[in-house]
């Protein structure tokens, strides 16, 4: 490893201690004893033995070496893959209706107030805080139909250095709340114009995604300028999908040409490689075949599933067909903005079909953990970037402490590091995440030149 080479930025920090992740091959990869070299441009320079010190301490100062505990471990950082960030605050509550209902009687009345900027400032401020305190370091974020709000979410996510896909929601159809909806030609105009003006920002980290609503909420013509515009743009889509089956036959009977809910999304150029779908509970074996042969993913919102009664997604099934699959935690329609908590229900869901089911294999803590690491990213097309610690990608990455002050995990004995990880999985809060790095930048603890 020379850095004296063409070109090569230089090395900036250099961690050593126990570091975990995911690969292709290996769910939950532990490498004991390592060193993480991450360059200037906050970029993983080189992930090696500690023994090989020697070799590689030409390029850095030795004595600035960032030495974890026997407690701590570096692991990849979360990626939710889908959050509505304007449902915020009113997270914890509102359970008590299945998901039209849910939609009708407290979400639409709730994002209609994103209108005001104030109001939008100060929810898309404490969201982007709270779940960057809780390790998510990519977020595929909902706003809401309002333009200008949506592009402040962009600005405070930059501001504090969350990576993040920001929506502008689209919705020309909404017969029970007359008040929150656009006509097909304000919805075009405002998605093109949240475009321009997002990318203009040049913003190193967050991106606009295309953002139907879901298919009861949009006209077919909208639909089509929607896939047009992501086409055009070779821009990311998200979306939802056969969440509940009352919206299922809803799909069927205003779009009865199309043969599946799929169907509907493909017909209109939504389903990409580019392209992300909440839920899927009901996706038959067909549907699941077109996600795989056209590259678009599925985001599994497992908390979300369970508080609306929506169902429960095989995700062994999902994962049998090769289908890229990360996890989401559907705030507000999932109670909690923490990836862990969509690692636990992940695991209780498969538990819970497991037993009913006995050719079905539970879903493991390794396979929860790549979920929310690796295969988020696979899932929003930004693997190239991060989702593990592969030499060339941006360092993206939580340094968990199993032993805090006040914290929630007791060690009662010395326990090896898959032991720790494995308690900080089911155990283990945002006391335990005492650091947070996106792209090499420390955004956790917060610093006080952040944004009020
Ligand atoms: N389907 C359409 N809109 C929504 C939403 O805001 N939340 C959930 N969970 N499902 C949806
Ligand atoms: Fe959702």
């Amino acid at each position: 490893m020379a850095n004296s080479s063409f070109n090569k930025p230089d090395i900036e920090r250099v961690f050593r201690g126990t570091f975990v992740h995911s690969t292709r091959t290996c769910a939950l990869q532990i490498l004991e004893d390592a060193l993480l070299g991450v360059d200037t441009e906050g970029k993983i320079a080189f992930i090696e033995k500690g023994e090989d010190l020697g070799r590689l301490a030409a390029d850095f100062k030795t004595s600035d070496i960032i030495q974890l505990s026997q407690h701590e471990f570096f692991m990849p950082g979360l990626v939710d893959t889908h959050i509505h960030a304007s449902q915020y605050s009113y997270a914890g509550t509102a359970l008590d209706l299945p998901l039209l209902q849910w939609l009708n009687t407290y979400t639409f009345p709730v994002e209609s107030q994103f209108k005001d900027l104030d109001f939008a400032r100060k929810v898309y401020k404490q969201v982007v805080k709270r779940t960057l305190r809780n390790g998510t370091t990519t977020a595929c974020y909902f706003a809401t139909i309002h333009t200008n709000s949506s592009l402040l979410l962009g600005e405070i996510a930059n501001a504090f250095g969350q990576r993040a896909l920001v929506g502008k929601v689209c919705m020309d159809r909404n017969n029970a709340v007359k008040y929150y909806k656009e006509t097909l030609q304000e919805s075009q105009d405002e998605t093109c114009r949240f475009i321009a003006e997002l990318l203009n920002k040049k913003y190193p980290l967050v991106k606009p995604v295309v953002t139907p609503r879901f298919a009861p909420s949009c006209s077919g013509a909208l639909l089509g300028q929607l896939g047009a515009i992501a086409k055009n743009n070779n821009l990311h889509i998200q979306s939802h999908i056969s969440e509940n089956p009352e919206e299922v036959m809803l799909v069927k009977e205003l779009f009865p040409e199309s043969e599946s809910y799929s169907d509907v999304y493909c017909k209109y150029n939504l389903l990409t490689d580019k392209t992300i779908m909440a839920h899927g509970c009901y996706l038959s074996d067909k549907e699941l075949t077109l996600f795989r042969e056209t590259g678009a993913s599925l985001s599994h919102c497992p908390n979300s599933n369970i508080s609306l009664c929506s169902g429960i997604l095989n995700v062994r099934n999902v994962l049998k067909h090769n289908v890229k699959l990360g996890l989401g935690t559907d705030v507000a329609g999932g109670y909690s903005a923490s990836i862990l908590d969509a690692m636990r229900r992940a695991q209780d869901s498969s538990k819970v079909l497991a037993m009913q089911d006995s050719d079905l294999d539970p879903l493991t803590f390794e396979e929860a953990f790549r979920l929310a690491t690796l295969g988020g990213s696979q899932a929003l097309s930004l693997d190239g970037q991060t989702g593990n610690f592969e030499v060339g990608k941006d360092f993206d990455a939580l340094r968990v402490n199993l032993i805090v002050p006040g914290g929630p995990i007791d060690l009662i004995q010395h326990e090896e590091p898959k032991i720790l990880v494995e308690k900080f999985l089911n155990l283990g809060d945002d006391r335990n995440i005492v650091e947070v790095f996106v792209a090499g930048r420390r955004v956790v603890p917060f610093t006080d030149s952040k944004p009020e």
